[in-house]
């Protein structure tokens, strides 16, 4: 039976550390000059009904260096756009394509394609998680610091989807999370209930609390896509909920900064916290590719 990767629970520890450790053996033999062909004659569809330069460039990239090819699918172009059920299109481009990457608006829509697909379903972003950036995130630290345990990981700002993912990878590796979010803008109730069975992850209405001795410092935008009708509302809100130098100065002395990209700078992150020494959000955004192309050899190959 094919196998998904629709939000972290699709994979164990054990699972996501190979996958972690093939993105590293990936990485180094591209250094060296070019990955083998492993996904040779393979299609993968990327599905996408929001904007993306780095999940969509990255998968495209991805494929072609492991000898494959990808076809990006504006989902407003599709049939699909003008009413054709998800479950046709599902089982129709399962005829064609050899895996797909959606990017929806809700989660449900993955949910129901993956119900019809004959063929691997990765999830590229909802408005529920973002489980591929995680990865890539987990990777980033991990090549620095060696290992996650006893890590503390505090991530500042809106309890969106980059939130929950985080959530989910506290229950897989042992460091510890805190989030700091505005009341009413916590993660999931559900995703950390369930989270919370299995991790202490701790939520807190302060920012400062969260960064103290923080190794990771992490945010995301106030706004995500399809939070725009709040943007006014939200600016506000988050106003204190910046990763600024008050943040850095009570975190760790050599602690990592890292956000998912795209950035509002002087909102969720001041451009000179962006810019600074601490910041690898370059090769966090680069592991992206690397990390992608394990899961995608795990998936497709
Ligand atoms: N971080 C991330 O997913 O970026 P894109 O929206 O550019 O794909
Ligand atoms: N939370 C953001 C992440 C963008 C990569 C959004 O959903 O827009």
């Amino acid at each position: 039976m094919e196998r998904d990767l629709i939000s972290l629970q699709d994979f164990n520890r054990w699972e996501i550390e190979a996958l972690l450790k093939r993105a590293s053996q990936l990485k180094e033999e591209l250094q060296r000059g070019h990955n083998k062909p492993t996904l040779a004659a393979k299609t993968l569809g990327l599905l996408f009904e929001k904007a993306s330069t780095r999940t969509r460039v990255s998968f495209q990239v991805g494929m072609v260096q492991l000898g494959g090819s990808s076809l990006f699918l504006n989902a407003s172009d599709l049939q699909l756009g003008r009413g054709e059920p998800i479950s046709d299109t599902a089982r129709v481009l399962s005829r064609y394509l050899d895996g797909v990457v959606l990017r929806t608006v809700s989660h449900q829509t993955i949910l129901e394609f993956a119900r019809y697909a004959t063929i691997p379903v990765i999830n590229g972003l909802s408005d529920l998680f973002h489980p591929c950036q995680i990865l890539a995130d987990l990777f980033t630290i991990l090549e620095v610091k060696g290992t996650m345990c006893g890590i503390k990981v505090a991530y500042v700002g809106d309890g969106n989807n980059v939130a929950n993912s985080w959530v989910e990878a506290a229950t897989k590796f042992p460091f510890q999370l805190t989030l700091a979010c505005p009341k009413g803008y916590g993660p999931d109730k559900e995703i950390m209930k369930a989270a919370n069975e299995l991790a202490s992850i701790e939520l807190t209405t302060d920012a400062e609390e969260a960064a103290a001795d923080a190794d990771v410092l992490y945010t995301d935008v106030w706004v995500s896509m399809g939070d725009e009708a709040q943007e006014q509302k939200r600016r506000r809100i988050f106003k204190r909920y910046q990763l600024n130098d008050k943040l850095l100065e009570v975190a760790k002395n050599d602690v990592l900064v890292l956000h998912c990209l795209p950035a509002h700078r002087e909102e969720e992150i001041t451009s000179k916290v962006l810019e600074g020494h601490f910041s690898i959000i370059l090769n966090q955004a680069e592991n992206r590719l690397h990390v992608q192309k394990a899961v995608l050899e795990a998936l497709l190959g």
